[in-house]
């Protein structure tokens, strides 16, 4: 007997309900030797900006009681000319649905990255990620101003007919006002949440864990904190919400596996098919991780960018070991 899964979404049909995180399954291609892209509804690449950003520091991820992970991978990517030259011909198109993740720290900012990357095929749509600091008002997050995420829905729809996921960070109390903004503005989903700020100290060394101090908060401790998110926006939208359910555990093996981010408005049966990802990720969580060597992670391409040694990543490469060694993924 074979299961559907399938979902569709403002027209665009998924084989199944199942997405990954944007940032943890890079641009698609280097997973295609170590899993089957089958149980696969779509990709969210890593976020992508108008120019090239190193990224932070390292280390830049560290683990945390209970099962969590803080990154500040700082964004890191080729920027959009570069990405645009570089990799989007190693997109996943035709195997699984692709939205290249976008974001900016200005409305002009994602609709000159938007704009380029209207002219790569194959694409389904975008996830805006509207987690950086609005420059223009004085740090606040722009999907904390519901102008600014009107703005930037809106412009953004005038520009493409694909599909537009938004993606909205966990620290504003009050959701539903953003989400609304959102979806009057024309998104055709949310994307429940991205990181909370967080910090972790290393006992031994008193010293903080990571590079830049704080870092995102994400994996199974989140949880709550998103469903809450998830709960609140639902009772104030009817577009659908892309959520992690489980939340993202890259701290070991079960790193492998996709973190799923499930459309919400949903069934019994898109529950229980985020029930199966979850239970193979926790019979591989007691795992123990050893973060390879940066030599290791380079001459195996499908992990290399699980352990914060992306081809772009010359910090890693030239960090000494022991400072990577709490790093166990990149984007
Ligand atoms: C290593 C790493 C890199 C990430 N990079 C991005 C990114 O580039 N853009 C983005 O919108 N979210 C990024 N995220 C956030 C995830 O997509 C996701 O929203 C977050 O991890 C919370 O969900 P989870 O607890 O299910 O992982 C990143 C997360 C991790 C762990």
């Amino acid at each position: 007997m074979s299961l559907d899964f399938s979902v569709t979404m403002a027209g665009l049909s998924f084989r199944t309900p199942l997405l990954t995180g944007s940032g943890t399954f890079g641009y698609g291609d280097e997973f295609l030797s170590v899993m089957d892209y089958a149980p696969l509804g779509g990709l969210v690449t890593k976020s992508i900006s108008i120019r090239e950003r190193k990224g932070n520091p390292p280390p830049r991820i560290c683990e945390t009681p209970g099962g969590g992970v803080i990154n500040s991978i700082g964004l890191a990517n080729p920027g959009v000319e570069a990405f645009i030259r570089t990799k989007a011909f190693i997109l996943p198109v035709g195997l699984t649905r692709v939205f290249l993740s976008v974001f900016g720290e200005t409305v002009e900012e994602f609709i000159g990255v938007i704009s380029r990357l209207e002219s790569v095929p194959g694409v389904d749509g975008y996830e805006l990620n509207l987690s950086c600091p609005n420059v223009k008002s004085g740090g606040i997050s722009l999907g904390g101003d519901s102008d600014a995420v009107i703005e930037i829905v809106r412009e953004s729809r005038s520009i493409t007919k694909r599909f537009i996921a938004v993606k909205l960070t966990p620290h504003h109390i009050a959701i539903a006002p953003l989400a609304e903004a959102a979806a009057k503005a024309g998104a055709d989903a949310l994307t429940l949440t991205n990181t909370l700020v967080a910090m972790m100290i290393d006992a031994e060394t008193r010293k903080p864990m990571l590079g830049t101090v704080t870092g995102g908060y994400s994996g199974p401790p989140l949880k709550p904190v998103s469903l809450a998110k998830v709960w609140q926006a639902s009772k104030a939208v009817d577009v659908p919400i892309w959520a992690g359910p489980e939340q993202a555990a890259c701290s070991s093996a079960q790193c492998f596996s996709p973190i799923p981010m499930l459309p919400v408005e949903s069934s019994a049966r898109w529950r229980s098919t985020a029930t199966g990802m979850a239970s193979a990720r926790s019979a591989n969580s007691s795992a123990r991780f050893d973060p390879p060597s940066c030599e290791e992670a380079f001459a195996n391409p499908a992990r290399r960018h699980l352990y914060g040694c992306g081809e772009s990543d010359r910090l890693c490469r030239e960090a000494p070991f022991e400072r990577r060694a709490g790093i166990s993924t990149d984007q």
